[in-house]
């Protein structure tokens, strides 16, 4: 708890005023790229869900929406490559749209194992939507079609991103230190 409140006293990287605001501005572009459109939208678990359900609230089209799970980091804050899943696609994508949802990509190592996954399902179409691109580690090239942040470097925690499972509930995004 003392480690948490320290977190508090430290200064916001990205504040909840600037993150709504951007998550606004995300769900407007999706919603006019899918007028005619009705996407599934599949957040990554766990760190996705605070991203993930303001988005889909400030969508003005009909969506359906599912989760994968996919964990490569255990408890560090490196990824380790291997990608083990814990809870798959349940809804059918087949021949239509879909929009990945993520919260932050890294290596891109866990977002390109996971559209590997869902290409084969069949869908009409893969879209990518992550709330934070961060570009020191990349080591595999991805294709963000919507992204709500660059961050260059930095281990973020806050706004549903985590160490070991904690920070997840604070509402600015921080940088651990
Ligand atoms: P990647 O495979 O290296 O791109 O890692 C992606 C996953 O690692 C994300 O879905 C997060 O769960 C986790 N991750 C990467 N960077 C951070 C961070 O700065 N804070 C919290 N989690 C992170």
């Amino acid at each position: 708890m003392l480690q948490d409140q320290k977190m508090n006293n430290r200064e916001v990287l990205i504040s909840q005023e600037t993150i709504q605001s951007r998550v606004y501005e995300l769900a407007q572009k999706i919603s006019s790229d899918y007028a005619d459109e009705e996407p599934i939208l599949i957040g990554i678990l766990n760190g996705v869900v605070f991203f993930f359900v303001d988005l889909v609230k400030a969508l003005t089209i009909p969506v359906t929406i599912d989760f994968i799970r996919a964990s490569s980091y255990g408890s560090g804050t490196v990824s380790k490559g291997a990608i083990t899943y814990s809870k798959d696609v349940e809804i059918n994508v087949k021949n239509k749209p879909v929009i990945i949802v993520e919260d932050i990509v890294d290596t891109g190592l866990t977002l390109n194992q996971i559209i590997k996954r869902i290409e084969k399902k069949g869908p009409k179409s893969i879209r990518i939507c992550a709330l934070i691109d961060k570009g020191e580690r990349r080591s595999e090239e991805v294709i963000l079609d919507y992204s709500g942040f660059q961050v260059e470097k930095g281990f973020l925690v806050g706004y549903g991103l985590d160490h070991d499972e904690r920070y997840r509930y604070l509402q600015d995004i921080f940088v651990l230190k």
